[in-house]
C-alpha cells in the first residue's frame, strides 16, 4: 500500500525563501522542534522577491511548492515575508497539507510587544506595498499606528554577508530615520533576512524600541500546529534530524552561509533546476484556482 505523506508524522517540513534568508526561521525552527527533518529550499537564481511582481511570486513559490511536494513534506512554512504577502493565500487554497506564513506571527507578537500602539515595519517593497502587516496589525487592534519602510538594499548586504559594516550602518540610519520621528517603541523584522542585521539594527534604534522577529514565533506556532495536527515527529531513533538544503544557484556560497548561521553542520546543498517544476500541478490534473493562466 502506498504510504499518505499527507498524514505521515514523520515525514519533513518543508521550508523556503528567496535565498539565505528562510535560513533564519530555519534556525528558530531547529531550536524549537529539534526532532522534526527538514527540507529547505532557497532560491538563489532568482533573489530577490521583494523587487517583483505579485504574479511572478505566485507562480515561483508554486514552482517551489510542487518540488518540495517531490520530498514528501507534511507541512510547508513559508519563511519569506514578501511570498508568504503576495502568495500564502493562493498557495493554502491549492494545498491539502498545513501551510503557514510568517507575517501573521510577526503581527501577533508586535500587537503584544508594543505598549504606545505605534508600530514600525521595515521589510522589501513587495512587502511593505501590499500592506499585509498594517491590515493584521489593525484587525488585531484598529488604534495601532503602523509605519512601514521598503529597505531594497538590505537583502544585498546581507547576501553580501556585509551584516556589520559601517555601510550597512548608514544605509539603516537613513532608512530608519523617518520611522525614529514617528515614536515607534516596536519595530517588526518583516523580511527573513533583517534578523542578521540584528545587532546592527539595535545599535542604530537604540534602546526604546523593542525589535521583533517573526521568526521565533513562527517555529512556535508551527510546534503547535504539528502538534494540534497530530503531526508532530516521533523521536528520532539515532537523536538526530534530517536536515537537507537545495537551491537554484550557487550551491557552495549558499553552503558556506547556512553554516555560518546554523547550529548544525551542513553536509550537503543540491542545486536543482526548479524551472522544471512549474507544470507539475497541471500534469497532476489537480484543479486550477488560476483559470485565466494568468500565474
Ligand atoms: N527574505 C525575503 C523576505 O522575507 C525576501 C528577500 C527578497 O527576496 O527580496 O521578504
Amino acid at each position: 500500500m502506498e504510504r499518505d505523506f499527507t498524514t505521515d508524522k514523520n515525514a519533513p517540513i518543508g521550508v523556503f525563501d528567496s535565498g539565505v534568508g528562510g535560513l533564519t526561521v530555519v534556525r528558530e525552527i531547529m531550536r524549537q522542534i529539534p526532532g522534526e527533518d527538514i527540507v529547505y529550499f532557497g532560491d538563489t537564481a532568482r533573489v530577490p522577491y521583494g523587487s517583483k511582481s505579485k504574479a511572478t511570486v505566485i507562480r515561483y513559490s508554486r514552482q517551489i511548492v510542487n518540488f518540495l511536494r517531490t520530498k514528501q513534506v507534511k507541512a510547508i512554512v513559508i519563511a519569506c515575508n514578501t511570498a508568504s504577502a503576495q502568495a500564502l493565500d493562493v498557495i493554502e487554497a491549492e494545498q491539502d497539507i498545513p501551510v503557514l506564513g510568517v507575517i501573521g506571527a510577526g503581527a501577533r507578537m508586535a500587537a503584544q510587544v508594543t505598549k504606545n500602539n505605534r508600530i514600525g515595519v521595515i521589510a522589501t517593497r513587495g512587502t511593505i506595498d501590499s500592506g499585509v502587516y498594517e491590515q493584521l496589525l489593525h484587525e488585531l487592534n484598529p488604534r495601532f499606528q503602523v509605519f512601514g519602510k521598503a529597505c531594497p538594499l538590505f537583502v544585498p548586504l546581507v547576501e553580501e554577508g556585509l551584516t556589520h559594516d559601517f555601510i550597512t550602518e548608514e544605509i539603516a540610519r537613513r532608512y530608519v530615520k523617518d520611522l525614529q520621528y514617528k515614536d515607534i517603541d516596536t519595530l517588526i523584522l518583516g523580511c527573513t533576512h533583517y534578523p542578521l542585521l540584528r545587532t546592527l539594527l539595535r545599535k542604530v534604534m537604540g534602546p526604546g524600541v523593542t525589535l521583533v522577529n517573526p521568526a521565533y514565533e513562527t517555529a512556535i506556532e508551527l510546534r503547535q500546529l504539528l502538534t494540534d495536527r497530530g503531526l508532530a515527529r516521533d523521536e528520532h531513533p539515532d537523536g538526530q534530524a534530517d536536515y537537507r538544503f537545495y537551491v537554484s544557484d550557487l550551491a557552495d556560497q549558499f553552503q558556506e552561509f547556512a553554516a555560518s548561521i546554523l547550529p548544525y553542520d551542513i553536509h550537503q546543498t543540491e542545486q536543482i533546476d526548479i524551472e522544471a517544476y512549474g507544470a507539475l500541478r497541471e500534469e497532476a490534473g489537480e484543479g486550477s484556482h488560476d483559470p485565466e493562466g494568468k500565474y
